[in-house]
Order: structure tokens, then C-alpha cells, then sequence
């Protein structure tokens, strides 16, 4: 008996009990304990099995990181098969999150009982493929095909009470698991319960089952899994026997786990969890921050003042007046309607944070207090060092005073005070409540306990936060910058903004670029290209079409008009028929040639960039691995997650080709296109993306 399985005999029950931490995952270990746990049992002629999990959970599913490599047996599939033909009775007692594998070797026992606080589903498309285990085919016998059919492309998380309510548990009792699983067990022995395999229960009814498919491949967006996964729940009511359904499912889930996008969404799931593992962090502890201060109620700080009220942080926001003052409180209050709409708070949370928690102010003296600032006004440097100054005035010691530009230099931000090692930036997304993403920009004098600070606030705020070196744009908005660009020039040659914007909500972005900056508002780049205007190297290509939108008084959708036209109360926009006449103008002035682009090409183009410029960023150490400038785009710019984040496809597609297309385009433009130093290396050693990362680890 392996030691991840312990196995105890109290009288007629025979408990198996898995220890392996932290979250009990069927790595090789459980599998073979729970195995050679059910024969004994059968061997020693106990009356009943019971499984269960100690530590925080039942089984959260099979253990990804055999994913990829050959299977060790017993398989899950046939361990759940054995489980389910065992001859006595098994019970499955779950508690914590009985997941994907999990909850399939649950279906599998012929009882299951929940704690209260249980959470149960099958997840497995969220990680590129579909449950391999059965769980197509039992989880419709026992909760139906609709309610099956939407767990399982979902990968939603029941709680007990639905699942017991959908009849995917049998009973809900208090207490551990282990105990009410023994009670339960001895019930149904007294009982004389018989065993009961749902291998055993009549196929379920059938449902339009074309009609889901094709409604759950458009919700996709391009993602397979959930799509493939209504076929699998398809086979369960149409094939000829049970194990028939369970052979179609495998082959599903074999297919699935070979594909790219399997690759992409495991790259994904253990990059969010290593994001925030920072070898420099290990012994540092973060100060305590209960009390934070924000500065300017705009756009952005009132979001960001509204994530740390709903965190449960107090919050005082200085204005530069009175009636700034009430226009911030008023964005906080709507989007605390929204919380509060949502069922995020209770009104009398609401009103709470409303009247107690927040505080407004237009005096810096308010900030006496507080144990971290967030400044949030004008991006215009003199501003930015003016409230600096102020702030280290004002507040006390050890306070944390930081910037929330978007592009500007935290160092000379930090020379304004007297204190820059408690100076950093924390870069908030717009809306700063909603969106995951926050850069921690460290400076060159930051302190390694303020960088802690800064992740500790940004788990607290239940955001992913990764760390930046200082440059233009940090992360994000630097390589943004360069696939921008990268559309431009396809514009001014010859692609229209619509075929960039099909071809990038093709690859799986909810929106292309163009229909994005109607949204951001087009004079924000407007405003940044005059003011980079006179710094432009003679070399780089510049582009006059979005001028000319602006300079006509089109912002984009906060106008009405701008790439696309917005009527009211219709979602999403027109083409604006004068962009073409503005996009000819400007080719005609730079005496440019149209010309033709293929969609492939376009993305190609597209992609080229922005792995190019994430490789300098690599490179130049501003992003410390590969794959936190993957969760920058995928937290924080829409990249599409199956794909893992524009590096982890890079390596999918092989570095050397990007390369190879970068130096092709380069004969057209050989400014903008100059080959990151880090992807040369690359290429000529032969490494990857994902090398490197686990060289980092
Ligand atoms: N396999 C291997 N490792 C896993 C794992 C799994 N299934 N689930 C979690 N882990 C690891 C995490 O990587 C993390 O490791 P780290 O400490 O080294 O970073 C550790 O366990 C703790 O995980 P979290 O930090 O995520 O802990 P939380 O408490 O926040 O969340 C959880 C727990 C809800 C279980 C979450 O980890 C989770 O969602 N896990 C994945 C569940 C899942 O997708 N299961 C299905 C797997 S596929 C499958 O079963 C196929 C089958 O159908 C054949
Ligand atoms: P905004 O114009 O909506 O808000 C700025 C607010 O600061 C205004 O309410 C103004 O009254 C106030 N303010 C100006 N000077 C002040 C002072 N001295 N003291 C107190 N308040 C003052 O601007 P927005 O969009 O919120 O941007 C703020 C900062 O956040 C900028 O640095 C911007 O680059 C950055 N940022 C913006 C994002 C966006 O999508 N809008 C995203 C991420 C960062």
C-alpha cells in the first residue's frame, strides 16, 4: 500500500483515506492506493468502502503535471471502472473541491455524501480538454443532460446544495468528512443498501444536441473543449452501451489533450499560480496595510478605490476640489451599485462603505494615516512629482506612496520625495474594480518589503499582479504599443481596420484593436503621439489616419463616432465610412502603394510584433520570465487564454519561424522591425520560451 492512500479497517468499512497534499490530486501514487485499497477490501471480504480526503480537500482532479507524458496505470478510466464494478459498496464522502477527476471517481462509488461547504464540478475545459474519466457519461445519468451539459462546458463549481438539488450527491451532512462519511456508510449497511453503478442507470434523454454544439463553439470564441465536450454527453445518450460512451469520450479527450490549445491552457493555470513566486520575496515580509489613501477620483482612482473598499480596506481620496470631490464620490458610489447589484455586498454593506468606510477629503493632511497611497491624477509628470512631494509631507513613516501611471519614469517619480524606497508603481487596468491585471513596477531603489507590499495588496484586491522593471509602458502597454503600430503600417499599406479587427476576434480576442481604441477613446494615443512627437526617430513610420479622425472631433465610441460607427441603444459599431477616405488621403501623401494582405498574414504580422517586442522586454529584464509577460496579456489586454500568452505561442509555432518572418518583414521596414537580441539567442541555441521558464523556476 502506497503511503498517498491510507488504508483502515473499522469493522465492516473499509476506509481509504488519500493523503497528498496539498489538494489531493490522482497522480500515479492515489491511483495505485485506491486500487489495491478496493481489492483488499474485497479480499478481506469488508462490507463497505469509503474514500475520502484528508487535509482541505477531496481529489481536485487528476495531476496536471502527468499531462503530457505516458500514462502510468492504473488509468483513471480504469480505475473508476474498477471502482464502480467493485462487489461491496463504495462511498465517496466530499468536502473542499471535488474536481474533474475528483468528482468522477465520486460518480463512480455508488453513494456520495457532501459537507455543506463541498464544491463540486467537472473543469476539465478550462485546461483544453474534456473529463477522460466517465464523467460524460455518468454525471447526465445522475443529474440529466441539460444540467450535465451546462456543468460540463461551463466547468462551473456547484456548490452542495445545487448538486444535491441536480441529485449528483445523495445526501449533505455536517461535520468533517470522514466522520459523516463513516455514519452514512453504516446507515446504508444497516440498510442492506445494494450497490449501485450508474454505469448501470438508463441512458439519458437526448437534446438538441447540434444546436448546443454550435452555441457552445460560438461562446468559445474559438476554443475547442467545451464544443467537443457536448459530443462526448452526446455519445452518453446515443451510444450502444456504456462503455461505448465511455471509448467515444476518451477518444475526444485523447485528441483534445494532444492539441495546442491543452498546451495553452495548462501554460496558462500553473503560470497564474508561479506569477507571484518571486525568489527575491521568499523571507521578505509585506507591511501592514489597512488603511490606504488614493489620489484623484477619476477614471482610475475611483476604480481603484472602489477594489480596495470592496477588499475591505478604509479608503480616504483627496480631489483637488470640492466638486471633483463629489463627481469621484458618485463614480465610487455607481460602481458599488453594481457590486451591490450583483450581490457582491448587502446593502447594508453598501451603505457601511458608503458613510464609514470611505472618506473623502481635499486636504493631504487626511493622509496622516494611511499605511499606502495610491496616486492616480493626470499623467503629466510635474503633476505627478507635485502630489509626491505632497505625499511625503503628509504621511507617516514607513507609508507606501505609489503611482499608477501608465507610462511615465517611477525613479524620477520617486525623486520628488525623500523617502524613493518606499516609492513604486502600482499599475491598475481600466476598470481598475474589474480587470485582474496589476503591474508592480519596482524602481531602481524600491524596497524588497514595499515590492512585497505590493503583490500582498494585489492578492488581497484578488488581482494577479506581476512584476515590472521601469520602462516605457512597463509590460504591457510597451508591447501593446508595438502591435499597435504593427496595425497602423498594415493599414497604411493596403489591410482595412475591420479585416485586422475580424482576423484578431478570429484568433480569439473579444475585440480587435481598432474597435479597442474606439472604446479606450482615440485621443488618449492622439495626445501621446504629439507629445512623442518631437523625440520620433527620423526612421520610424509614422501614420496620420487616426489624426485625422481626432482632428474631425471623432473620439470613438465616447463621440459616437470614430473607426466605427455607435448608434444608441445598439451594441458594437458600424465601419465609419470616412476612415477609408482618411486611410487614402494618408497613403496618397506618403505615396504608398496598397497592397493586398491575406488574413494569415495579417496575423502573422500581428503576432510577430508583439513576440518581438515581449522578447526585448525578456530581454532587457523588465518582464523576469517569459511567462509574465504571457498573464500581462492574458489578464490584461485580452489575449485569448488558450493560447497561453503570446510567447507560450511563439513556441507553438517554433521560434525559428517567427524569426525568419521578423527578418522578412525587416527588407520593408528595417527600423521597426529590428530582431529582439533574446529571440536571435534563442533561435541559435535551439531553446524556447518554456526553457526558460523553467530555468527561472
Ligand atoms: N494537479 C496538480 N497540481 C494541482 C492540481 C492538479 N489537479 N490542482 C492544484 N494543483 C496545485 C497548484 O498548482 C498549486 O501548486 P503550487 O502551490 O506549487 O503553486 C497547489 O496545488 C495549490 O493550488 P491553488 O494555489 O490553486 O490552491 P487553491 O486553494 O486556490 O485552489 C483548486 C484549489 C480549486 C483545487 C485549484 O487548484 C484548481 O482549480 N485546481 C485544478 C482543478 C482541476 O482542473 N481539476 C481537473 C483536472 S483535469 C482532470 O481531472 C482530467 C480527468 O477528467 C481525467
Ligand atoms: P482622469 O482624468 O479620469 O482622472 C484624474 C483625476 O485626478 C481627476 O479627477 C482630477 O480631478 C484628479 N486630479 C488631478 N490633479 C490632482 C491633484 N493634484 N490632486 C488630487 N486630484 C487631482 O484620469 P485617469 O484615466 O483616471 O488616469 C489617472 C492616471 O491613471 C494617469 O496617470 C493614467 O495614465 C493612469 N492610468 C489610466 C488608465 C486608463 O485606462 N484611463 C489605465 C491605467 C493607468
Amino acid at each position: 500500500m502506497t503511503e498517498a492512500i491510507v488504508y483502515e479497517r473499522i469493522g465492516d468499512i473499509a476506509v481509504l483515506a488519500a493523503q497528498n497534499p496539498p489538494v489531493n490530486a490522482l497522480g500515479i501514487d492515489v491511483r495505485r492506493g485506491l486500487l489495491a485499497g478496493i481489492e483488499r477490501a474485497e479480499k478481506e471480504g469488508a462490507g463497505a468502502v469509503l474514500i475520502y480526503g484528508e487535509g482541505r480537500t477531496y481529489f481536485a482532479g487528476a495531476d496536471i503535471r502527468e499531462f503530457g507524458k505516458p500514462m502510468e496505470e492504473p488509468g483513471l478510466p480504469d480505475l473508476c471502472n474498477r471502482i464502480e464494478a467493485a462487489k461491496l459498496i463504495v462511498v465517496s464522502a466530499l468536502h473542499g473541491t471535488a474536481l474533474g477527476g475528483g468528482l468522477e471517481v465520486a460518480l463512480s462509488s455508488h453513494y456520495r455524501i457532501a459537507v455543506p461547504g463541498a464544491k463540486m464540478g467537472l473543469p476539465e475545459v478550462h485546461l483544453g480538454i474534456i473529463p477522460g474519466a466517465g464523467g460524460t457519461q455518468r454525471l447526465p445519468r445522475v443529474a440529466g443532460t441539460e444540467a450535465a451539459l451546462e456543468m460540463i462546458t461551463t466547468g462551473r463549481h456547484v456548490a452542495a446544495a445545487e448538486a444535491f438539488d441536480k441529485g449528483v450527491i445523495d445526501r449533505i451532512a455536517e461535520g468533517n468528512p470522514r466522520e459523516a462519511g463513516l455514519a452514512y456508510t453504516r446507515e446504508l449497511l444497516e440498510q442492506n443498501a445494494p450497490r449501485r453503478p450508474v454505469c448501470d442507470m438508463p441512458a439519458p434523454e437526448p437534446v438538441d444536441f447540434d444546436a448546443t454544439y454550435e452555441r457552445v463553439l460560438a461562446r468559445g470564441r474559438g476554443q475547442l473543449s467545451p464544443a467537443i465536450a457536448v459530443r462526448a454527453v452526446q455519445a452518453a445518450c446515443e451510444a450502444p452501451s456504456f462503455l461505448d460512451g465511455v471509448r467515444q469520450e476518451r477518444e475526444l479527450f485523447m485528441k483534445l489533450m494532444e492539441s495546442d490549445q491543452r498546451q495553452g491552457l495548462i501554460h496558462a493555470f500553473f503560470s497564474e499560480r508561479a506569477v507571484s513566486k518571486l525568489p527575491e520575496l521568499v523571507d521578505v515580509f509585506p507591511r501592514d496595510v489597512a488603511a490606504m489613501g488614493v489620489i484623484g477620483g477619476g477614471t482610475m482612482g475611483a476604480g481603484i478605490a472602489t477594489a480596495a473598499l470592496l477588499a475591505g480596506l478604509s479608503v480616504v481620496l483627496i480631489e483637488r476640489d470640492e466638486a471633483a470631490s463629489v463627481a469621484a464620490r458618485e463614480r465610487i458610489e455607481g460602481n458599488l451599485r453594481g457590486a451591490l447589484k450583483r450581490g457582491k455586498i448587502s446593502q447594508s454593506q453598501f451603505d457601511a462603505i458608503l458613510n464609514e468606510t470611505l472618506r473623502l477629503a481635499t486636504d493631504y493632511a487626511a493622509l496622516s494615516q494611511v499605511d499606502l497611497v495610491v496616486e492616480a491624477v493626470f499623467e503629466d509628470m510635474d503633476v505627478k512629482r507635485d502630489v509626491f512631494a505632497a505625499l511625503d509631507e503628509h504621511c507617516k513613516p514607513g507609508a507606501i506612496l505609489a503611482s499608477n501611471t501608465s507610462y511615465l519614469d517611477i525613479n524620477d517619480i520617486a525623486a520628488a520625495t525623500s523617502r524613493p524606497s518606499d516609492v513604486i508603481g502600482l499599475h491598475f487596468f481600466s476598470p481598475a474594480h474589474v480587470m485582474k491585471l496589476l503591474e508592480v513596477v519596482v524602481a531602481d531603489e524600491t524596497a524588497p518589503d514595499v515590492v512585497a507590499t505590493g503583490f500582498a495588496l494585489g492578492k488581497r484586491l484578488k488581482k494577479t499582479s506581476v512584476r515590472s522593471g521601469v520602462c516605457d509602458g512597463f509590460i504591457g502597454n510597451r508591447i501593446m504599443n508595438s502591435y499597435r503600430k504593427a496595425a497602423d503600417y498594415m493599414v497604411l499599406d493596403g489591410a482595412s481596420p475591420y479585416q485586422i479587427d475580424k482576423v484578431m476576434t478570429g484568433f480569439g480576442f473579444a475585440m480587435g484593436p481598432f474597435a479597442v481604441a474606439d472604446l479606450a477613446g482615440l485621443d488618449i494615443g492622439w495626445a501621446a503621439r504629439k507629445r512623442r512627437a518631437p523625440t520620433l526617430d527620423p526612421r520610424e513610420r509614422v501614420v496620420h489616419f487616426s489624426d485625422m479622425l481626432c482632428e474631425g472631433g471623432d473620439f470613438g465610441q465616447k463621440t459616437g463616432r470614430g473607426f466605427y460607427v455607435y448608434e444608441e441603444g445598439k451594441r458594437g459599431g458600424t465601419p465609419n465610412p470616412q476612415v477609408a477616405e482618411y486611410i487614402e488621403r494618408d497613403q496618397r501623401d506618403q505615396g504608398v502603394t496598397p497592397q493586398i494582405f491575406a488574413n494569415d498574414e495579417v496575423l502573422r504580422r500581428y503576432m510577430c510584433a508583439m513576440v518581438n517586442e515581449a522578447a526585448k522586454v525578456v530581454g532587457e529584464g523588465i518582464a523576469r520570465r517569459p511567462l509574465d509577460v504571457d498573464m500581462v496579456l492574458l489578464f490584461g489586454y485580452g489575449f485569448p487564454r488558450f493560447w497561453g500568452g503570446p510567447l507560450k505561442w511563439a513556441d507553438l509555432q517554433g521560434l525559428d519561424s517567427i524569426l525568419k518572418d521578423i527578418r522578412r518583414y525587416a527588407k520593408e521596414d528595417a527600423f521597426f522591425w529590428q530582431p529582439a537580441p533574446l529571440l536571435e539567442q534563442m533561435v541559435a541555441e535551439g531553446r524556447s520560451f518554456d526553457d526558460l521558464n523553467k530555468e527561472a523556476r
